[in-house]
């Protein structure tokens, strides 16, 4: 086997959001990936970074109140902690907003400029007045031009589907001021896309047929180039937190010129750092040769072929650099069978899923559903129970957990000597232990659903055979004790087979498995047939079932990261295309939670009922850590019953009664696991600790309205 040297990247998270399961389906994906490989003897980088940059970024933090840089670095912390803790172990986590990162990118525009790549041009565009800024086409809303449905957004309409340009929105306004924009020119920068265009057809050709893409993501590019490639706009005006372009003061670098780059970025980092044995500084220069067999490796969704098949290769090519080996794209992640849904509680965060459930359990599940096409994955929670509780727990834990006691209380932990097994066992360990090449195989290929099912074949085989050789039969005969270490001794060799199988898979779980048995494996092929004569440990629960409790707790907890509290949220937009990530960064401008300065009519605000009421009790809620229950008297309406999100603000709920609140008493209730919540409170505030419930004057009484 020739070593490869391979990097490796997922795409990068944009710093405005928390990571949620959508993310994490690709970063599973390629940590799983990148363990086989590695397992396979093959030398692997992975990196990822934050993608800082963008208009979004910079309106999120001035909502905040603090600098970009102040808001990146901290959802970068959240970031790579929660990628961590699903146990995907970048060798470096960096930021599009570094040093490193703005050289490179420089140095690649330079590259282009000098080839001729590049080119000029006043542009006409949008521009908020109140703001000063010209607006992305997300940030600006109106009424669509063909059906007439009002707050449509500047690309499209949610309703009707037609696509059209913002300047054709009838009664358009900015999205940030309310203001109604202005159409104004600027200058913007381009790279000429038609340079490349006999070069991309080429390479893409070339890639599909090495395995590097695959055919239907070149199916869909082939016809992109139908109509010959435009110029790719690549410069966006000041304001905008990214990289200034070096000599044009005031124009800044479009957020995805310099995010691909940022993979590089980070691998340079990385060489730089000294950290891994099998990486140089000088490495850095030669992975980004065309001609030294070295390869990069992408993972991305579906959602943006095009910014990694055309614009990035483009970009590297006319800059003289290597071009990707191999794009890997997969499908977006669905929950039950729907688009992830905030009300429906299946718009999981990676924190909160792991607050609830183990990440091995999931990374397990998602491989079982992934094989190297474009589908769709959904995440099917009866089935993922299921799932968990046959294959990992019944069918391999189990293995090692029904014959692992007769070891020890027989045999002093000890396994038999070599030469014991029955022609029968012998048959079934060599059977799995054959597969390796194939496992191996199907990892690389990214079928981790086949591997899965290769993994639940050989462990029925097993299971099957010890249910007839029934060791707990066996046990409770003195006459039988050889045969009870033989039974046991197969049963423990395949435990470990099946182990190697999986451990890029459930690396948590592997890793005890690897303590029980005394042993580490770090290569496919490493692997001795069977354990005799070794030493195990005392069985301990590697892994244990999942409870349903757990994962309707994990939606609730999910729907309570909705319900922030009470200050009234912006009108939060649902995740862009079946719950996968921003398809670019104007659609992940949508999602980073502005406020839209809507303006609504008196009856709109007609509509809510707005009431004075008085607490009557306030207390914590058993299992969550984001609630208070309130009963609240509510004058001529009665009692009501509500759960609001401020627990982090109000650490005594006791000092709460008898003080006067506001609440929307005419929300429609809301079933949640603790109960009914009748309302909503209002507090104003950023939402965590900074919450600060409304109070009313001396003469207001429960039930009155607000108006
Ligand atoms: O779509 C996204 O979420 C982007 N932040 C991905 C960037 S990938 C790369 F090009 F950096
Ligand atoms: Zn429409």
């Amino acid at each position: 086997m020739t070593k490869r040297e391979i990097l490796v990247t997922s795409a990068l998270p944009y710093a405005n959001g928390p990571i949620h399961l959508g993310h994490m389906l690709e970063h599973i994906q390629s940590d799983i990936w990148v363990r086989a490989m590695r397992m396979a003897g093959h030398s692997v980088h992975y990196v990822c970074a934050d993608d800082a940059h963008g208009s979004a970024i910079m309106l999120r933090a001035e909502k905040e109140g603090i600098a970009p840089k102040a808001l990146i670095d901290g959802v970068w912390k959240e970031h790579s902690s929660a990628l961590r803790d699903f146990g995907v172990a970048y060798d470096h986590y960096s930021s599009t907003h570094t040093e490193a990162n703005r050289e490179l990118t420089a140095r690649i525009w330079q590259a282009l400029k000098a080839g001729d790549h590049t080119e000029s041009r006043p542009v006409k565009q949008l521009y908020d007045p109140v703001k000063a800024m010209f607006l992305p086409d997300r940030y600006i809303k109106g009424e669509c031009p063909k059906c007439h449905s009002k707050d449509q957004y500047g690309d499209g309409c949610e309703v009707c589907g037609t696509a059209y340009s913002p300047a054709d929105l009838i009664e358009p306004y900015s999205v940030v001021s309310g203001a109604r924009p202005e159409l104004r020119e600027s200058t913007h920068f381009f790279v000429k896309l038609a340079d490349f265009e006999t070069m991309l057809k080429g390479w893409l050709v070339q890639r599909r047929d090495a395995g590097g893409l695959q055919a239907e993501v070149v199916n869909k590019l082939q016809e992109w180039f139908a109509d010959g490639l435009r110029s790719w706009d690549v410069s966006r005006d000041a304001p905008y937190f990214g990289f200034e372009i070096p000599g044009e003061p005031g124009k800044f670098f479009y957020v995805w010129v310099d995010a691909p780059v940022g993979y590089l970025a980070a691998f340079k980092e990385l060489c730089e750092s000294g950290r891994k044995a099998d990486l140089r500084a000088d490495d850095f220069e030669r992975f980004l040769r065309a001609d030294t067999g070295t390869e990069m490796v992408h993972f991305i969704g579906k959602d943006i072929i095009y910014f990694h098949t055309l614009f990035w290769p483009a970009m590297l090519h006319g800059a003289g650099l290597r071009t990707p080996s191999a794009v890997n794209v997969h499908g977006f992640l669905t929950v039950n069978g729907a688009k992830m849904s905030k009300s429906r509680g299946t718009f999981i965060e990676a924190r909160t899923y792991l607050n609830h459930l183990d990440a091995d359990y999931l990374r397990y599940y998602f491989a079982s559903q992934l094989g190297p096409t474009l589908a769709d994955v959904d995440l099917d929670m009866k089935a993922f129970e299921e799932r968990v509780n046959s294959h990992l727990v019944g069918k391999w834990i189990n293995i090692a957990s029904r014959t692992a006691g007769f070891v020890h209380r027989f045999f002093g932990g000890r396994l038999a000597a070599q030469g014991c097994f029955s022609q029968k066992e012998e048959d079934i360990l060599l059977h799995i232990f054959k597969r390796r090449s194939q496992i191996a195989a199907l990892y690389e290929e990214r079928d981790f659903a086949e591997v899965t099912r290769q993994f639940v074949l050989a462990a029925d085989y097993v299971n099957s055979y010890i249910a007839d050789a029934a060791p707990w039969v066996l046990a409770k005969d003195d006459s039988k004790r050889s045969e009870l270490h033989r039974v046991c001794t197969f049963a423990i060799s395949a435990f470990q087979l099946l182990t190697v199988m999986i451990k890029p898979l459930v690396p948590v779980i592997a890793k005890k498995a690897e303590d029980f048995l005394g042993m580490e494996t770090s290569s496919f092929f490493a692997i001795s047939d069977a354990m005799y004569n070794r030493e195990i440990r005392q069985f301990e629960p590697i892994a244990t079932r999942i409870d349903i409790d757990k994962i309707e707790a994990m939606i609730e907890a999910s729907k309570e990261n909705l319900q922030p509290n009470a200050a009234i949220a912006p009108p939060s937009p649902q995740p862009s295309p079946a719950g996968g990530r921003g398809g670019n960064a104007d659609a992940a401008a949508a999602e980073s939670a502005q406020s839209p300065p809507l303006t609504i009519s008196i009856d709109d605000f007609a509509k809510m009922d707005l009431r004075i009421a008085t607490v009557l009790q306030c207390e914590f809620v058993d299992g969550s850590d984001k609630l208070l229950r309130f009963v609240l008297d509510a004058g001529e309406l009665g009692q009501r019953q509500i759960f609001s999100g401020i627990r982090a603000a109000y650490t005594e709920p006791e000092k709460l009664v008898g003080r006067k609140v506001v609440f929307i008493a005419n929300l429609a209730p809301r079933k949640m696991r603790f109960g009914i919540s009748e309302g909503m409170i209002l507090s104003a505030g950023s939402g965590g600790s900074d919450l600060h419930l409304l109070d009313a004057d001396a003469g207001a009484k429960a039930g009155m309205p607000v108006k």
